[in-house]
């Protein structure tokens, strides 16, 4: 966004789910920017919210904070419920009061749960969520739902397909497994390999985002040429839109590109499915082109070369 000449405001906690120094790391390349405008702070804290709103009056709110990952829901789901469903609250509060243009919210393919109704549309059943995280998610969604239908807020829901790219989460596997490699240490490969993924490139993710920013959904009274298999709701200016890359990929075949990348053989440990995962993920992205033309380009390949050489820029002294 900053790239687009906009004024930016970032809310971040900076938890301490993962290393902090990354994020930090991340921020600074950020407020290199002077249009950018970081504040570190719960969303919880409506104060601190609506003190930056009334200091910089944005006209778009894109939600993405949230405590993330399937599996540590399982351990410590405190951290889903404050993080997800009331720091989202006092996002859709904000709204409510502030009238912004358009809501954004980063939702996730989790939510389709283990359907085997492949690829995932945004319009096929998704209340059968399979873990913590993704029922937070899907709370997300319908409460932004009722916000919007009840006080006309412009909403559109992301889900996004397993995102991969240079900063990236520690948690990850494509992070986990380059760690793990380079160090010579076994990675674990969950289901004994048979999960499959549809990895999506963080920069077709942002571009995606970029041009859905500009796609404001409209009040039902009010439109005209609706698209085929749109998923706009019939009470609300709200829709869901899948970003996924549309082109799943076998884990073992993704730990082949990683291995490639690095030139490097991994230690493979098969180990069972964890609780919670989904086995297959598969994106329809045809209601994405069909809003915005836009098409995820970036291959696995060029992706996973681009991250290994991030990665070892980036941690450079403390490998091998
Ligand atoms: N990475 C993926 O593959 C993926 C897939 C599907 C959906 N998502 C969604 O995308 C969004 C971004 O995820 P990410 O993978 O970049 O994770 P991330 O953890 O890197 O980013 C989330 C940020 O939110 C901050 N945060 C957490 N709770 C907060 C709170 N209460 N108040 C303020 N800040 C808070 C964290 O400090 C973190 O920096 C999330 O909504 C996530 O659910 C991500």
């Amino acid at each position: 966004m900053v790239s687009k000449d906009w004024k930016v405001i970032g809310i971040d906690a900076m938890t301490d789910y993962y290393d902090v120094g990354l994020k930090q790391a991340r921020h600074k390349i950020l407020k290199l920017n002077n249009k950018f405008f970081g504040y570190e702070g719960l969303i919880q804290d409506q104060r601190l919210l609506d003190n930056i709103y009334n200091e910089h009056k944005p006209n778009i709110i894109i939600h993405l904070a949230a405590q993330p990952g399937v599996r540590y829901s399982i351990e410590n789901p405190q951290s889903y419920i404050d993080s997800n469903i009331l720091g989202s609250f006092y996002i859709f509060e904000l709204a409510k009061k502030f009238k912004p243009d358009h809501l954004l919210i980063g939702s996730t393919s989790s939510v389709y749960g283990n359907s085997d109704n492949l690829p995932f549309h945004e319009n096929q059943k998704s209340d059968m969520p399979i873990s913590l995280y993704a029922a937070t998610k899907k709370s997300n969604e319908i409460l932004a739902h009722s916000y919007s239908h009840l006080f006309s807020i412009p909403t559109t829901i992301f889900r996004f397909f397993t995102v991969y790219g240079p900063w990236g989460r520690p948690d990850m596997a494509l992070f986990k497994f380059t760690k793990n490699i380079l160090s010579k240490l076994p990675i674990d490969i969950y289901n004994y390999g048979n999960m499959e993924r549809d990895f999506t490139n963080i920069n077709d993710l942002v571009e995606a985002i970029n041009l859905l920013i500009d796609v404001i959904p409209i009040c039902p009274e009010k439109r005209k040429n609706i698209i085929p298999n749109d998923s706009l709701s019939n009470t609300a200016p709200y829709r869901i839109v899948n970003i996924g890359n549309s082109n799943s990929v076998n884990l073992l075949k993704y730990v082949e590109e990683l291995e490639n990348a690095l030139k490097k053989k991994a230690i493979k440990n098969f180990i069972q499915a964890q609780k919670g995962d989904l086995m297959k993920t598969s994106s329809d992205i045809t209601l994405l082109k069909n809003l915005t033309g836009f098409k995820p380009t970036i291959k696995l390949r060029d992706g996973i070369q681009e991250f290994v050489a991030w990665y070892i820029s980036y941690y450079k002294e403390n490998i091998y």
